[in-house]
């Protein structure tokens, strides 16, 4: 402690953490309890090493109300809601207010997975500021009630999140399942639209449960993928991966149509890229697609593959950018020296 500091104050150091951005191959979609934010399926994913949030908490009984503020720009309340509701669960009644600044190094409004990294930093970072010690299921546990893909957002390369079987969410969190450096695969992610998108996947989720004729299928048939993506990534069985992967984005995006009134989340952009890519794969380039709540299309390929898929990519109008992602590392705090140097 620096003499003649407040003891009240330094009870708070400020934290700062780093998380990645993941893409689930095998989706989520569908929860079975809305406040325990408990899924009602398990889900896979790969964490993306070009994705990253930043996020810097400080807790201080000083602030008379919470500041929330996203790549340099004040949230309103409103915009601020999760957010304060997750702190809130975290910290308590009576907590101190906290200053959050948090930054992304890749377009927010483009709907690419910045909850999943948002909260995973936000989590870290927060536990550490209240001097909170939790091991890397709890912090698991916390992050999927800021949102359900951040839970596997705390852990690199390829993660899975589980669904448990008790009503209290104990058994629901996230396990890595191999780290970055298990295999040396490529994302690509054609930005189709930096529009944001018209239905969050929250909303979009309770819609598809509530009125999809399809949804207890889709909740059924996932045990079985993930037993096989699970195999499959051990194996290193790209072919298999990738149908895989394609086979639950189609499926989770069949079933979002099917719901009343429908989702679409695609573009005719995206759909040129769908088309585009099922022609490469005629031609003998292995590549498979996956999208998420929105309009951007990901592409998993080997490394080999991506200055083909590259010229592809190139020839449609309509893409506004590329980026070009490998698998990626586990959030981890920063620290303090690095902060502030
Ligand atoms: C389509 O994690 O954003 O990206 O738990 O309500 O915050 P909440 O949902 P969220 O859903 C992600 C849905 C998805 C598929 C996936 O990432 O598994």
């Amino acid at each position: 402690m620096t003499p003649g500091t407040d003891q009240r104050d330094t009870d708070f150091t400020p934290a700062t953490a780093v998380a990645h951005a993941n893409i689930a191959l095998i989706k989520y979609w569908g929860k079975r309890d809305k406040k325990l934010n408990l899924p009602a399926a398990g889900s896979i994913s790969l964490t993306l090493d070009a994705l990253q949030t930043e996020t810097t908490v400080a807790f201080n009984h000083d602030l008379s109300s919470d500041y929330i503020e996203l790549n340099g720009r004040i949230l309103t309340e409103n915009e601020a809601g999760r957010i304060i509701r997750f702190l809130d669960m975290l910290a308590g009644p009576g907590r101190a207010f906290a200053s959050v600044k948090s930054m992304n190094n890749f377009p927010t409004a483009a709907g690419l997975a910045s909850s999943a990294s948002g909260f995973a930093a936000l989590t870290l970072a927060a536990v550490k500021a209240l001097n909170m010690h939790a091991s890397p299921e709890e912090l698991s546990r916390l992050a999927r009630r800021g949102s359900g893909s951040a839970a596997r957002s705390l852990f690199g390369g390829f993660v899975e999140m589980r669904r448990g079987n008790s009503d209290n969410g104990q058994q629901d969190y996230a396990v890595p399942l191999f780290d970055e450096n298990h295999w040396d695969l490529r994302m690509l992610i054609a930005v189709t639209s930096d529009k944001q998108k018209e239905t969050g996947s929250t909303e979009g989720m309770e819609r598809t449960a509530a009125t999809s004729p399809f949804y207890k299928s889709w909740v059924e048939s996932q045990a079985r993928d993930l037993d096989e993506m699970r195999a499959a990534i051990k194996y290193k069985d790209f072919e298999k991966v990738g149908t895989l992967t394609e086979h639950s984005c189609f499926k989770m995006h069949g079933l979002a149509l099917s719901a009343n009134p429908a989702l679409l989340y695609w573009n005719s952009v995206s759909v040129e890229i769908i088309h585009a890519v099922k022609e490469l794969r005629k031609q003998g380039t292995p590549a498979y697609i996956t999208m998420d709540a929105g309009p951007q299309v990901k592409i998993l390929c080997q490394p080999e593959a991506v200055p083909s898929i590259r010229n592809t990519l190139e020839t449609i109008k309509g893409i506004k950018s590329i980026l070009e992602c490998r698998p990626g590392p586990a959030a981890a705090l920063k620290s303090l020296e690095k902060v502030y140097n």
